[in-house]
């Protein structure tokens, strides 16, 4: 078997099939958030850290308005070229989650599954914060989903998980490295072996992630300004059970509003 030490971003097809197979909670969840506190009307979205824009395609396919930025171009284009296979304008371009311009404000932006924690400074998520509400519409949302670090009990320490689309599968596995609450990083490993009939190919990948506990993600929202928390989820995205978060609480998806 091959090995190649890169970031898995850089291979968006298979990037795409062990993150995007499965999909359809998270995009019901984003269709459910916008009938619950933006009502019928129609309205435009926003992804910063896109990706391969699984959620965005997903949402255009739906009628929705969307727009997208990442910092990744392989990523940014495999996105565009599906719009474009699908007949769709392509909607996502390259840049900077802590200092963008959209090309118009929307009423809806959603940051799932930890991108915002690869903000790894305070400088930059507050950064981050402040671009979002700048473009926000008024009483518009943008939905953050993360993991928190519990302070009390034992945070999860690994999984992995397997993916298959025709003849290409991918096993992957995701492990902690390293906790450094002081500095308050997380390094995470990452394996990926690939399978095609003609290739074996390992990606092996290491990510480094900013760590938030629930009141160091209530105190940056403090700093940042701009947004108040309207309800709280848990990954199994379901509208009808918003969560309270506390010390135990692992996985979050916050409903900020705009305030003002
Ligand atoms: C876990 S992936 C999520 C992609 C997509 N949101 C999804 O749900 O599949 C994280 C993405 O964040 C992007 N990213 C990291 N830092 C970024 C930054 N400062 N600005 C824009 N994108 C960034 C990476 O290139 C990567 O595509």
């Amino acid at each position: 078997m091959e090995t190649v030490t890169e970031s898995i971003y850089d291979h968006p097809r298979y990037y795409d099939l062990v993150f995007g197979t499965d999909c359809a909670s998270e995009l019901n969840f984003i269709c459910d958030v916008k009938e619950k506190y933006l009502g019928s009307k129609s309205i435009r979205m926003f992804e910063p850290a896109c990706g391969t824009g699984r959620l965005l395609f997903g949402l255009a396919k739906r009628g929705f308005e969307v727009e997208g930025i990442d910092l990744n171009e392989k990523a940014v284009a495999f996105s565009n070229q599906r719009f474009q296979r699908h007949g769709l304008e392509p909607v996502a371009r390259v840049a900077d989650m802590t200092r963008f311009r959209a090309q118009r404000k929307w009423d809806l932006a959603f940051n799932t599954i930890n991108s915002f924690r690869h903000l790894t400074t305070a400088e930059s998520a507050v950064d981050h914060l402040k671009c979002m509400a700048d473009q926000t519409k008024r009483g518009g949302l943008y939905l953050i989903g993360l993991h928190l670090t519990p302070t009390t009990g034992e945070p999860l320490d690994g999984e992995s998980w397997s993916a298959r689309r025709g003849h290409l599968s991918v096993l992957t596995q995701m492990w902690t490295v390293e906790r450094n609450p002081a500095k308050r990083l997380e390094r995470f490993g990452m394996k990926f072996d690939v399978y095609t009939p003609t290739k074996l190919l390992r990606i092996e990948d290491e990510l480094t992630m900013r760590s938030y506990t629930p009141q160091q993600f209530s105190s940056l929202l403090g700093k940042a300004g701009g947004w108040e928390v309207v309800e709280t989820y848990d990954f199994a995205y379901n509208i009808k059970r918003p969560i309270q978060v506390d010390s135990s609480t692992e996985d979050v998806v916050y409903v900020l509003r705009k305030k003002g």
